[in-house]
């Protein structure tokens, strides 16, 4: 199983029918900008803005304006949600300075004018509840850092105190049978190979290390690029924290796909959904 399998297929696409050229220098361990990499294989800002903007309205029937990252990292997501409405402001917040500075000069300096509608903190997510947004997304599932329930409810907590009366708070699951076990999964890309490493889930505390990698043509590593120490939250334990810390109701949504990584039924509201080995749900929680 891999991180956000549906995304790197698709990534893993990118690249065909690109001008002929612009070579681009070589990739090696020793040149590689792991904040690049990472951005390249795992993330696709348009789609989480999509999601976003697409559950809102169907509930509020109009279009979300304001948007916390929270574990923002570079603030890929917030970037993109300025650029895709002139309307729209985002706050971004992660606890780490230096992955907010790389952020700040490679996603949102360049955004020219639309930077100013941009706000990044360093802070813990736990310690901020304004201003109030229209929605927060915690995506890649950067929560399951909260090990102990009763500091995910704590978290759930805060953001729902920092919501608009319409808002939203979204996260997605790192979910199915897989998520537990031994995995190493590589998938190549045009000028390097990325990695996710899993570790064995403890049964006592469901806690495991996941680790990425990427390896390049020369044959360089750059190992342990991102580390993560995860407990592995079910959606069904998340659907209860989000109840108990206020939410008023809760849905999931996924999407479908077929073997080319391509989406089949769109992003779709589920009712039931019967195991499966890895897949991604969105949690969906309404204030
Ligand atoms: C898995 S990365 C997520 C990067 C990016 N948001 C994404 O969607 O891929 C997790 C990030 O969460 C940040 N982080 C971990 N604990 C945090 C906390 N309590 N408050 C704020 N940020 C935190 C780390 O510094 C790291 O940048």
């Amino acid at each position: 199983m891999a991180k956000k399998e549906k995304d790197k297929r698709k990534k893993a696409k990118r690249g065909k029918g690109k001008k002929p050229g612009c070579k681009k220098p070589k990739l090696t361990a020793k040149t590689a900008d792991a904040h690049d990499l990472y951005q390249h294989s795992v993330q696709e800002p348009s789609v989480d803005v999509d999601i976003i903007d697409r559950v809102f309205r169907r509930e509020n029937g109009r279009r979300p304006l304001s948007l916390r990252e929270d574990f923002c990292g570079t603030a890929f997501i917030s970037a993109a949600w300025v650029k895709s409405r002139k309307d729209r402001t985002a706050l971004g917040i992660d606890l780490d300075g230096p992955t907010l500075d790389w952020g700040r000069t490679h996603n949102i300096e360049p955004l020219g004018a639309a930077a100013e509608r941009v706000q990044l903190l360093e802070k813990n997510v736990l310690d901020v509840t304004r201003p109030k947004m229209d929605a927060i997304c915690a995506f890649n599932f950067s929560y399951c850092v909260f090990h102990e329930r009763r500091e995910l409810l704590r978290y759930f907590r805060a953001a729902r105190r920092s919501l608009t009366d319409e808002g939203v708070f979204l996260l997605d699951n790192h979910a199915g049978s897989s998520t537990l076990e031994d995995c190493w999964d590589e998938r190549k890309f045009k000028r390097f190979t990325y990695i996710w490493e899993q570790k064995p889930v403890d049964a006592l505390t469901q806690r495991g290390m996941r680790k990425i990698h990427f390896r390049f043509k020369d044959g360089s590593m750059l190992k342990n690029a991102f580390r993560y120490d995860w407990r592995i939250w079910s959606l069904a334990e998340l659907r209860d924290l989000a109840a108990e810390a206020g939410f008023r109701r809760t849905e999931v949504y996924a999407e479908e796909f077929d073997e080319e990584g391509d989406t089949v039924a769109g992003l779709k509201r589920l009712k039931r959904y019967e195991h499966d080995a890895s897949w991604t749900p969105y949690l969906v929680c309404w204030k």
